[in-house]
């Protein structure tokens, strides 16, 4: 499908930024932050939509959700349900109204983390966080609210926003300036692979022009190895390859298991997401390596650096 005209949703996250500045065959008809349209009233939604100038467009992309994984276990939980559980049903629903097409982003945390190779799209779910089992209630409600919906899952999101490039950065710059003493500390029992927001910008608006009319379903996309025979990574050796390319070779980083990270949600230990479905339709997203120097490189830091919540 040529030239398709699409919308997002959640246009100041860290996907929803790069969606909105994308550069190819497919034109940005709208783009909605938080301020401008809530994700949770459908009727709102339609009425954007429909509003829009040339009219509804061909695909919208969710880009908003409610990402705070431990503060969904409590005091989050209610917001993780509207946002992340009921407001992508009513999305699909006020998408089919319109004639167009949604695609939903979701998460590896909707699997339990004890598989041992690559997860299919079609394994058994079996989230072990709310966060998680919020984001599996809003891919059913898609689905059944839509067949030609799209759910797009995807792991360890870095770009232009807050993420974990940015907090390792953040505690490198407290240990050069002294005000923090001690090493690094960062777990290393949890595996995947970082994904890089414009590349899953790009691979998301690639793979909507691959499927054409054909019906939806649930696909995979993440940055991957360099190699196929690379191991997927632990946060420890993210933060490693993220301070010997920013100069900080000699910072030391004492490797921690998750139980000692005091997180409040568990975390998945292996949340490596086989993309198969998506290379068969010609879509693969390069390797973390080369995708994390392009960020490094990319006014997409600064973006990172200026909002990093100073608690991180
Ligand atoms: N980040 C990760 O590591 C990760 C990993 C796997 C999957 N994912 C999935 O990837 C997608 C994109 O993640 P991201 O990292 O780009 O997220 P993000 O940076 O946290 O951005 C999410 C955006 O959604 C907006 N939002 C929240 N509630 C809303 C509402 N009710 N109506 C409209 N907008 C609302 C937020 O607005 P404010 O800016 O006002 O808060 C924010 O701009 C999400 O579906 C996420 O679940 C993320």
């Amino acid at each position: 499908m040529m030239g398709l005209r699409y919308a997002v949703t959640g246009s100041r996250g860290q996907l929803g930024r790069c969606l909105t500045r994308m550069q190819g065959e497919q034109r940005l008809a709208g783009s909605f932050a938080r301020a401008d349209l809530d994700i949770c009233d459908g009727a709102a939604v339609e009425a954007a939509l429909a509003g829009l100038p040339g009219g509804p467009p061909d695909v919208l992309v969710n880009a908003a959700a409610y990402n705070q994984v431990d503060a969904c276990e409590a005091e989050g939980a209610e917001e993780a349900q509207r946002v992340n559980a009921d407001a992508p049903g009513a999305l699909a629903r006020a998408c089919d109204a319109v004639g167009a097409r949604l695609v939903h982003v979701s998460t590896d945390y909707v699997f339990p983390g004890d598989a041992r190779s690559p997860i299919p799209e079609d394994a058994s779910p079996g989230p072990k966080t709310a966060y998680g089992r919020s984001k599996l209630r809003g891919e059913e409600q898609v689905r059944q609210a839509s067949p030609r919906a799209l759910i797009v899952r995807t792991s360890w999101v870095f770009g232009p926003g807050r993420n974990f490039v940015g907090a390792i950065l953040r505690q490198a710059r407290l240990r050069d300036t002294g005000e923090v003493a001690g090493p690094l500390r960062v777990v290393d029992d949890q595996r995947g692979f970082p994904t890089y927001a414009s590349d899953l910008a790009a691979g998301i608006l690639a793979l909507v022009a691959a499927i054409g009319d054909q019906p939806g379903g649930v696909f995979h996309l993440c940055n991957g190895p360099a190699d196929p025979a690379d191991a997927p990574i632990s946060w420890w050796d993210f933060a490693r390859a993220i301070l010997d390319r920013r100069g900080h070779e000699d910072l030391v980083i004492e490797r921690i298991s998750s139980a000692e990270s005091g997180a409040r949600a568990p975390r998945p230990a292996y949340s490596v997401l086989g993309c198969e479905k998506a290379a068969a339709l010609g879509v693969n997203l390069r390797s973390w390596r080369e995708a994390l120097d392009a960020y490094l490189a990319s006014p997409d830091l600064a973006i990172t650096l200026e909002l990093q919540d100073p608690q991180t």
